[in-house]
């Protein structure tokens, strides 16, 4: 056992609930606290003192000056496997050109997917693992990472199986979710059924055999899939034995349904929710999720975080972080500033960025500081745990642990 502390403050996020609204005064915060860690798991959170006295045989991490501890951050929707960069559709999307007038000059996902399609996989691989690193600096230890910008087998394949090897050499614990269903690539002859169906008989069939991914994603868009096909794939999928997630209500509300009624984990976007969907997302067990760094990369609005956790939502938080709608990839400072515009308390970001996004990717056993879950902690050198948002990203990690260990 190892014994790591004495922190300022340790923010728990114990006994908070899954859904709905909360307020500051419910979170748990232990002073001159301790972490008590067997093996990889937490075996007691309290005070460090009290620890030690207790178990005065264990092996001891001393921190020194005034440092806080959190549960370390879930990342719950990412694309960070991609080559290339979009920095020219951003600067065009500035100058007000419109989505149509990006993709005819050579932009958009179909210009990330012939650079991914181009790309050495060892190059890949390495800014993969860049951003990686990145996140991990962040303070985030689980990431969810897409496909799709590869868009047939073979691309597609080789997406997920870099991510696989990009699993073998952090010490982050990714997530990979295929996301074949990501646009009709422009060079498949046939149509948007027949692109679905093909991923359906050609590519899920390999991504279970080589247990590349147990999580499949779609985006429904009147510019991607349409709902009625959408919901067909998405239950043969399910059938299939994946889990679903879906890019929902974008730009165009809808879909948010179809994702409550495939049973899909998430349903990420929904900027354009309406009040239909807010209230069917309020009931299920799909979470809601927010990506600010999508609002902010495009200019449009923000997720109604306010409205879903006031009917009762399950309200994740996660970057998005792409080439195209959400390039910065600072989860904390997107999350700090939804908060602001969208009227969020720390508890609801905090939990939106960690216990509540793990149970997007249904990861049950992280995203707390209490007994028997992951030991997975971020300390931050101050001795307030509010100065984590008010700084709006710009407070850096002190420490990143990870299954009680520091990396
Ligand atoms: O989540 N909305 C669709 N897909 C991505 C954007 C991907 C891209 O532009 O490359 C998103 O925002
Ligand atoms: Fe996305």
């Amino acid at each position: 056992m190892r014994l790591i502390g004495p922190f300022k403050q340790v923010v728990t996020l114990a006994n908070l609930p899954l859904r709905g609204k909360l307020s500051d005064e419910q979170l748990e915060i232990i002073e001159d606290g301790g972490i008590l860690v067997d093996q990889h798991k937490i075996r007691k959170v309290g005070n460090y003192e009290t620890l030690r006295l207790e178990n005065p045989d264990v092996e001891t991490e001393e921190i020194v000056g005034e440092q806080v501890a959190l549960p370390a951050f879930v990342d719950s929707h990412t694309h960070i496997c991609f080559g290339g960069n979009r920095s020219n559709d951003f600067a065009m999307r500035n100058a007000g050109k419109t989505y149509l007038e990006i993709a005819e000059s050579g932009g958009g996902i179909w210009s990330s997917v012939q650079h991914t399609r181009k790309a050495a996989e060892d190059e890949l691989l390495k800014t993969l693992l860049e951003r990686i690193d990145f996140l991990l600096a962040l303070g985030i230890t689980t990431i969810e990472v897409k496909s799709g910008y590869g868009l047939d087998v073979e691309n597609e394949l080789k997406m997920l199986r870099i991510i696989k090897k990009a699993q073998e050499l952090t010490k982050a614990m990714l997530v990979p979710t295929c996301l074949s269903a990501h646009l009709k690539p422009r060079d498949f002859d046939g149509s948007n059924e027949e692109y679905l169906q093909y991923i359906l008989n050609e590519i899920l069939p390999k991504v279970k055999e080589e247990n590349l991914a147990r999580r499949v994603d779609i985006f429904i868009e009147k510019s991607a899939f349409q709902p009625e096909e959408s919901k067909v794939f998405l239950l043969k999928a399910k059938e299939m034995g994946f889990e679903i997630t879906v890019h929902a209500d974008q730009f165009t509300p809808g879909s948010s349904k179809i994702a409550v009624e495939v049973g899909a984990t998430s349903a990420d976007h929904l900027e354009a929710t309406v009040d239909e969907g807010i209230e069917l997302l309020a009931t299920s067990e799909t979470v809601a999720t927010a990506l600010p760094g999508a609002s902010l990369g495009l200019g449009e609005k923000f997720t109604p975080a306010r409205k879903l956790l006031d009917a009762g939502a399950i309200v994740a938080i996660a970057s998005d972080w792409n080439p195209g709608s959400a390039p910065m990839g600072n989860l904390i400072a997107q999350a700090s500033i939804l908060a602001t515009f969208e009227k969020l308390t720390t508890a609801e970001v905090l939990a939106g960025i960690t216990f509540r996004s793990a149970f997007a990717l249904r990861l049950e056993d992280r995203g707390r500081l209490e007994e028997g879950m992951k030991a997975d902690f971020v300390t931050f050198k101050t001795g307030n745990f509010q100065n984590i948002l008010y700084n709006q990203g710009s407070l850096k990690s002190e420490g990143v642990f990870v299954d009680g260990m520091r990396i």
